[in-house]
């Protein structure tokens, strides 16, 4: 619930091409220089963790003859890769260039000379490497992100192998004879590891949720709705961002309109979020049949002069008293229609539609509906974000009150508009500011935590710019 609340004070309208666009989300150059180096560390561990192929083959080696060759365990003891440049390839993705990287391996060798066994370890290293490979981006049918391997080259500058154990000083002396074979080999290897990477990345995408659920009410899709479009110096993606009712027909009433997001560089992360997001949450709630309140006398402030009895009611409803003596009362909240939020140049305007039937509890504990009150209110709102926390702050805009219904004779409606009012700015909404304002706590995504962020409301939506940081690093960063 708290979530859903966070999305429909957050949410903001979009269409692009007959698609719904509830969402987009632009990483910039700066997100994509962040990413490299928190990167680095990731390739650095994965690579220091994964096993390289096994390597065998044979090669002449002067007087000798023929020497059979395996190599096994291949380990990376070190990897110098200096600052890899991660780029954005316009209109496919991301190009990756790796150069003058060193890599250290050991691993065990075994050869057959002569017919005979012999086996220890090695050292290898490899100088000079060079790796450009660009990353495919794209969307798949059921809107889940795709990657595939667009392009990759790779060479190797020179390559130093040193034996231990068994005879070899005497393989030491042919390292030269070794050199080219175990090169060629390597470099061989290079592209078809990184396709392989890939291929691990693309089967992990293709069982990424598209959907989560945040109640037993509603869920949200948030499944690529365009392809990537990848410019010269950012990469964005348009998300459905759009909540529907839990095990419910995805069929949506929204036609939202179209909203870009502002150019600007100096953050890692634009994440802009429609009107559409929140209507869609709104309109959930509401027909899930959630936007509904009781009121009882206990819930109102203790020094209120006015209580919810027939005593106090009758201030507004004369006749009340008479027909229904000194009798507790309760009211009845809902939502008539569904909420709407619509994002203006610095202001969100909520408008409420809401009903309240008024009941009064008989002796015998049965309730007797007395009125019915149509209440209609617009609120305009800000949002505050930090980097662990959302809050918002709302102020009454505009207040109409009319009575629906009456089985107790006419009603003092000025009065009676001018005592809800004055009951909403004193009481119900510093209460809801309050709340408002302590906020909500923002969700760790891959432990990333949000630094400077800030919020700001356009045309149609509400745009969110920040840098983002993981939290392993900050603390290791004290
Ligand atoms: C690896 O080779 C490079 C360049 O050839 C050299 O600078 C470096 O010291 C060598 N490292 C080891 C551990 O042999
Ligand atoms: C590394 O290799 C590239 C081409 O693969 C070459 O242009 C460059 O001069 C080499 N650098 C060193 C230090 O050997
Ligand atoms: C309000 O009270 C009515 C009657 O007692 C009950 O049927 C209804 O479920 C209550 N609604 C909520 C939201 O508690
Ligand atoms: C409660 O009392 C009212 C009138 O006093 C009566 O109309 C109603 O039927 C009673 N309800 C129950 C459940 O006894
Ligand atoms: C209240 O009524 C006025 C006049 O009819 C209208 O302009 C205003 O939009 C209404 N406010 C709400 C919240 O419905
Ligand atoms: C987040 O950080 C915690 C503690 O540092 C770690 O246990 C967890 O695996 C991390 N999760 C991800 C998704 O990186």
């Amino acid at each position: 619930m708290v979530w859903a609340f966070v999305f429909v004070l957050l949410g903001a309208c979009a269409q692009a091409e007959g698609t719904n666009v509830g969402l987009k989300g632009r990483v910039t150059q700066k997100g994509l220089e962040y990413g490299q180096r928190f990167g680095l560390e990731l390739v650095k561990s994965l690579l220091q963790k994964k096993q390289v192929s096994d390597l065998s083959g044979s090669y002449a080696v002067p007087l000798v003859g023929d020497v059979g060759y395996s190599v096994s365990r291949i380990r990376i003891k070190d990897l110098q890769l200096n600052e890899p440049a991660l780029s954005f390839s316009e209109g496919t993705g991301v190009r990756l260039v790796v150069s003058n990287a060193h890599i250290l391996l050991s691993g065990d060798w075994r050869v057959t000379v002569l017919f005979i066994p012999d086996s220890g370890s090695f050292d290898l290293n490899v100088s000079n490497l060079s790796l450009s490979a660009e990353l495919g981006l794209g969307r798949d049918d059921s809107g889940r992100p795709q990657v595939w391997s667009a392009s990759c080259q790779s060479s190797i500058g020179r390559l130093d192998v040193k034996f231990h154990g068994g005879a070899s000083w005497l393989y030491n002396l042919f390292t030269e004879a070794l050199r080219r074979p175990l090169e060629h080999n390597i470099n061989k290897q290079l592209c078809p590891e990184f396709r392989k990477g890939i291929s691990d990345l693309e089967r992990v995408l293709k069982t990424m949720p598209v959907s989560a659920k945040i109640d037993p009410f509603a869920e949200i899709d948030y499944s690529l709705v365009n392809k990537p479009v990848i410019a010269r110096d950012h990469g964005d993606m348009d998300l459905k961002g759009e909540f529907f009712g839990v095990g419910k027909h995805r069929q949506s009433p929204f036609s939202p309109a179209p909203f870009a997001l502002p150019e600007e560089g100096a953050h890692m992360l634009l994440l802009g979020l429609s009107e559409l997001m929140a209507n869609s949450a709104a309109f959930v709630y509401f027909t899930a049949g959630a936007l509904r309140k009781n009121f009882t006398d206990n819930m109102m402030p203790k020094h209120s002069p006015i209580r919810l009895n027939t005593g106090s009611m009758r201030l507004f409803f004369p006749e009340l008293k008479k027909l229904y003596p000194d009798m507790p009362m309760e009211l009845h909240l809902s939502a008539r229609k569904q909420p709407l939020l619509a994002c203006r140049p610095d202001s969100l305007d909520l408008a409420l539609f809401g009903a309240a039937e008024a009941f009064v509890i008989l002796p015998n504990a049965s309730r007797a509906s007395v009125f019915l009150l149509d209440l209609d209110a617009s609120l305009a709102g800000q949002l505050h974000l930090d980097s662990a926390r959302i809050g918002a702050s709302v102020a009454l805009t505009s207040f109409n009150m009319s009575v629906a219904q009456s089985r107790v004779g006419p009603a003092q409606v000025k009065m009676l508009e001018t005592v809800l009012k004055l009951v909403l700015r004193l009481v119900v909404l510093p209460m809801a500011n309050k709340k408002l304002k302590a906020g909500f706590p923002l969700p760790s995504v891959y432990n990333l935590s949000l630094v400077n962020p800030q919020v700001r409301i356009h045309q149609g939506f509400v745009l969110v710019a920040t840098d983002v940081q993981h939290t392993a690093r900050a603390a290791g960063a004290g």
